[in-house]
């Protein structure tokens, strides 16, 4: 009686043991698949014949597939884009015309002031850095906390992408005159001295103080303006745009001036504003003020001689 006991227990464990190896193996399984079935390795798998075809053999056959990253602790950046836009430093050997995400990143005149590895993708592009499938990458993973400026996005505010890249492009060229590539900004940064804004704004401690402060305008919150008087999109974005055109029908009673200006330059301002937020960057990444004219005409300096 007690060895059939015995022999039922046995027969028991065994199979429970068998039933633990099967969901162990199961497991292991998944998590396999799992590894080898991400976004980015069918990109990875096309990049490859895309090396061997444009003669790149050797590089064809050196490449290993894996998750890919910029990491620069200094920016905040880890950057995985790379692991699917895999041919951004290869201008000039893979053709432009290959399909994204694999085309070499356009040919721009400043992009070697600003080197990819350290300042990876989302610094000028935003999305986020750390996620591995596109969705996630470009649109935000849940939040839409600092989605890409996408052509989607760009379409959405009338501007075009560049446009709108550029308003990341002054977080750090925010002192600058001028620069290179940031068109719409430089029309901005001239139509803030010609409308005169600042005899009612501040910005960074200089103008009046008869209109809200505007150094750190880009931070505030869709919720901090009324959309009540807004026709088009309720975004910030929209909100300024008509503002800029008519103030005094977006803000009832408003000091401010109704400009009347044309579309391009309150998409320009609008840009300009966005663009104006409080930026953590360590001072390497931003550009020093450049040796203009500017500075040297100011009375402090002239007084010295
Ligand atoms: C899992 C692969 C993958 C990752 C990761 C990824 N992308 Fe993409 N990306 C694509 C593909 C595929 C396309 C082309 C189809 C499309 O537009 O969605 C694309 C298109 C783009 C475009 C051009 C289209 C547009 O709307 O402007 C930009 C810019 C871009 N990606 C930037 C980024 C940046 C920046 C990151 C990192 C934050 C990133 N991508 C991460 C796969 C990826
Ligand atoms: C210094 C800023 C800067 C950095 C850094 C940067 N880009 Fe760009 N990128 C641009 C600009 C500007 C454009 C041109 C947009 C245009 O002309 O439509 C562009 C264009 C692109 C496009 C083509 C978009 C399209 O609609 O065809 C892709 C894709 C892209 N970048 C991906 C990347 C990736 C991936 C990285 C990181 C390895 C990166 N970029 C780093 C500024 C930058
Ligand atoms: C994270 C900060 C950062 C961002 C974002 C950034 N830049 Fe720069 N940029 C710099 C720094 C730093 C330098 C100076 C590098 C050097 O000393 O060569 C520079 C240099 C330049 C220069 C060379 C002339 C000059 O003023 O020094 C141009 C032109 C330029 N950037 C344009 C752009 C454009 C256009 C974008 C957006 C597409 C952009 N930058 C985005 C930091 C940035
Ligand atoms: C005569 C004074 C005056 C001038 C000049 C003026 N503003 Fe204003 N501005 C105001 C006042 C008052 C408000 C607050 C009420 C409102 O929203 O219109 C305001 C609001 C704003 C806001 C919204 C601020 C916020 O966070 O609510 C922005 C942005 C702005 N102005 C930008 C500008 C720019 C850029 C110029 C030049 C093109 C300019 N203003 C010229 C008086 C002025």
């Amino acid at each position: 009686m007690a060895e059939r006991r015995d022999q039922s227990l046995e027969r028991q464990d065994f199979a429970w043991l068998v039933l633990m190896s099967l969901i162990f193996f199961g497991l292991v399984a998944i998590g396999l698949w799992r590894e080898y079935a991400t976004a980015w390795r069918p990109w990875q798998r096309e990049f490859k014949l895309v090396l061997a075809h444009a003669g790149r053999f050797q590089d064809a056959r050196k490449f290993q597939p894996g998750i890919r990253q910029i990491w620069n602790p200094e920016l905040g950046v880890v950057d995985r884009c790379v692991s699917c836009h895999l041919g951004y430093e290869w201008g000039g050997i893979l053709p432009a015309a290959l399909r994204q995400p694999l085309t070499p990143h356009p040919n721009l005149s400043f992009m070697n002031r600003h080197p990819f590895d350290r300042f990876g993708c989302t610094p000028c592009h935003a999305g986020q850095g750390w996620a591995t499938n596109a969705h996630a990458a470009h649109y935000g993973g849940g939040g839409w906390e600092e989605p890409m400026l996408s052509r989607r996005l760009a379409a959405g505010c009338g501007v075009s992408e560049a446009e709108l890249l550029q308003m990341r492009c002054n977080f750090c060229h925010r002192r600058d005159r001028s620069t290179q590539g940031m068109d719409a900004i430089n029309l901005a940064k001239t139509l803030i001295k010609k409308k005169k804004c600042l005899i009612c704004h501040s910005v960074e401690g200089q103008g009046g103080h008869s209109a809200p402060d505007l150094t750190y305008e880009g931070d505030k919150d869709p919720e901090q303006f009324d959309f009540s008087h807004i026709a088009g999109a309720r975004t910030v974005f929209n909100w300024h745009v008509e503002h800029f055109i008519a103030a005094g029908k977006v803000s009832p009673k408003t000091a401010m001036p109704d400009y009347d200006m044309p579309p391009d330059q309150a998409r320009a301002l609008a840009l300009l504003m966005l663009s104006w937020r409080h930026i953590n960057y360590p001072p390497q990444y931003i550009p020093q003020p450049q040796s203009a004219p500017q500075t040297a005409a100011t009375p402090a300096a002239s007084s010295n001689h």
